[in-house]
């Protein structure tokens, strides 16, 4: 069965089916339908599903018109039909994986797409598991599904872990150039797995077992998270010193070696990073063990929202004005920036943070028009010189490209910019805080 299913990955006969066609799973779509592989890409959402067969993609990464492309030429198709997915000789689940409230991994998408594949799959079948989670889910929850089929894993029906890496908005990295890592229960899966990435994607890197590709994610995802965590850390030492923060981290990013620039801001979004190291770490819990890194990074980030609107509060007081009835124009509400993402953005902790303050508060972003909180619509406002001379303060959460900030140099009163993104506009009228308030003169080096 391995042969078989390694000759029709290799001459393209193979039919792929993608569960989930959100950031990564219509980006895994296109990519393989590109590829050459006939894609069946199931999705419960009938508005995802619908505008995608009209040649519509909602993923910012993904031109709308290659979608149209691969759906004429029958490369691609999306459907809510769950049977189509017998069709498929291998099937990639790419389905959320949120946390509950009380930051537990909530599986109930995983399941219930694994339920969808198992009413459907077939003997001869590759099942490789993308969604984010923690290590042993796909030999806990999967292989048991496979094996109470009647199918032996390795010999009839193969399965895989292959954590997803993509970046939204990053202009150099996508699917296809970003390497990916696969593990499989066994050896034959790791190996059919890996066949069909190295099919459509430059580098594949396998390892050995489920669980390390598994952790080869969380561990990115850790990383990133202490380390942002770190660097905010040292934006509030940089305050409480009177240190510019900014040039500290610009100086040590130019050690050409053992250092890795990272930079502060009103905290962690998306839906990775703010997420991803919590499976790991409520994975160690039911190992008696306690991250105390995750749990630590996350309680910096987490405060970081509320640190800026404390900054708000301290430069609004300075103005001799309250919070309370100030108008605050915040610009950007994606979680960062040049995307149209909002999940877990910081921009609405400190919206909705400011507003239990009193403030009068509104936002504007370039790549959201709006978005609905708690039952509540939020309609963004465009960027003018009215808008900002209105605002008692500006607050920069998001710092997107596209926006003029000369011209918010040029027209604010105040400015507290999170991001550091004012550094390039010339100083006129708008008073700048920054994350860090600083408190020496530079020192006048004469070089004569
Ligand atoms: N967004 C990222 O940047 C990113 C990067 C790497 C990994 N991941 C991981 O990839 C996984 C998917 O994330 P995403 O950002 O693509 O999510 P998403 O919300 O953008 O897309 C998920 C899609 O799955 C569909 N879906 C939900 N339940 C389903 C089911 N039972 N059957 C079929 N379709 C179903 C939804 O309708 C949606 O279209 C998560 O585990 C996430 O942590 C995300």
């Amino acid at each position: 069965m391995k042969e078989v299913l390694l000759e029709k990955i290799q001459d393209r006969r193979a039919t792929i089916g993608i569960i989930g066609l959100g950031y990564v799973g219509l980006p895994l779509a296109v990519e393989f339908a590109k590829g050459g592989f006939k894609v069946i890409g199931y999705d419960v959402s009938e508005r995802v599903c619908k505008s995608l067969m009209e040649g519509h993609s909602h993923i910012q990464d993904v031109p709308s018109a290659e979608v149209a492309k691969l759906v004429r030429q029958k490369l691609f198709e999306a459907t809510t039909d769950e049977s189509r997915l017998h069709e498929a000789d291998a099937v990639s689940i790419a389905v959320p994986t949120p946390l509950v409230k009380t930051r537990d991994p909530d599986m109930s998408y995983v399941i219930a797409a694994t339920d969808a594949m198992t009413r459907q799959v077939r003997a001869g079948v590759l099942v490789v598991l993308e969604s984010t989670t923690y290590p042993g889910t796909t030999r806990e929850v999967l292989l048991p599904i496979l094996t109470k089929l009647g199918l032996t894993v390795g010999e009839n029906v193969f399965l895989a872990f292959s954590p997803e890496r993509v970046d939204p908005g990053n202009p150099k990295y996508h699917t296809k150039n970003t390497p990916k890592v696969v593990g499989g229960i066994t050896a034959a899966c790791t190996e059919v797995a890996t066949a069909l990435y190295a099919a459509v994607i430059d580098q594949v890197v396998p390892v050995s077992t489920t669980e390390a590709a598994e952790l080869v994610k969380l561990l990115e995802n850790t990383f990133r998270s202490v380390n942002i965590g770190l660097v905010n850390e040292m934006a509030i030492v940089c305050d409480k010193l009177g240190v510019d923060v900014w040039e500290v981290i610009d100086a040590a990013g130019t050690k050409p070696f053992g250092f890795m620039k990272f930079t502060p801001g009103p905290g962690i979004g998306g839906h990775c990073i703010p997420l991803d190291p919590h499976y790991l770490a409520w994975k160690m819990r039911t190992l008696n063990y306690k991250t105390r890194f995750i749990d630590l990074a996350s309680e910096i980030n987490s405060q970081m929202p509320a640190y800026v609107v404390e900054k708000v509060a301290q430069a609004l007081n300075e103005e001799r004005k309250p919070v309370n009835g100030s108008r605050v124009l915040v610009i950007g509400v994606a979680y960062k920036p040049d995307i149209d993402d909002i999940r877990e953005s910081p921009a609405l902790d400190v919206i909705r943070l400011l507003e239990q303050d009193g403030a009068d508060v509104v936002f504007h972003d370039p790549h959201i028009a709006s978005y609905r909180e708690d039952g509540r619509t939020h309609s963004g406002v465009e960027l003018s010189k009215d808008e900002l001379k209105r605002a008692d303060a500006v607050v920069i959460v998001t710092d997107h490209k596209s926006i003029d900030y000369q011209m918010l140099m040029d027209n604010a009163a105040l400015i507290v910019d999170s991001r550091n993104a004012m550094a390039k506009a010339v100083k006129t009228k708008a008073r700048v805080v920054s994350l860090a308030k600083t408190r020496f003169a530079g020192m006048a080096v004469d070089p004569a």
